[in-house]
């Protein structure tokens, strides 16, 4: 069975309890355990990793190159800045999935940038948890090569 990676930046942890109005009610845990229950209906093998670190996201990403077969991403913050993270994408080949629980074209303007999205193979946003369960689908296409 194949692993791929869902991996979650900084402040995410808090999901559930972190301004609900934009990012939802359901917990950290309740969308893990429902996006690695997806993964797994999928035909993947799931590990889940959550980091308020850039250091750790990007060893994390490094390790993912040796036994994943791609990654779901929610950098959340670092997305809009973490040239570190986007070089980490590019080094390790996998295909990585951006996704974003809210739409972060319709909130402050510095959320409209993304500096991972250019290496990225495609950015997933706007639809709540459902953003992860599609980045996701999105994988299996890809890794399936289909996309
Ligand atoms: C986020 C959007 C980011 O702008 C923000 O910093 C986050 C979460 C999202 O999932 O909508 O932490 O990535």
């Amino acid at each position: 069975m194949k692993k791929i990676l869902v991996m979650h930046g900084p402040n995410l942890n808090l999901l559930g309890e972190r301004e609900p109005g934009v990012y939802g009610t359901d917990t950290f845990e309740s969308i893990n355990a429902e996006v690695s229950a997806r993964a797994n209906e999928l035909g993947f093998e799931c590990e889940v990793f959550q980091s308020n670190s850039e250091g750790a996201l990007i060893d994390k990403l490094h390790a993912a190159r040796l036994d994943c077969a791609g990654v779901v991403l929610n950098a959340g913050a670092y997305t809009h800045y973490s040239y570190a993270i986007r070089d980490a994408i590019t080094a390790v080949k996998i295909p990585v999935i951006e996704v974003h629980i809210s739409n972060v074209h319709s909130r402050d303007e510095f959320r409209h940038t993304s500096v991972i999205s250019p290496v990225c193979r495609g950015v997933i946003a706007g639809f709540g948890k459902n953003s992860y369960l599609l980045g996701l689908e999105a994988l299996k296409y890809i890794i399936e090569g289909e996309a």
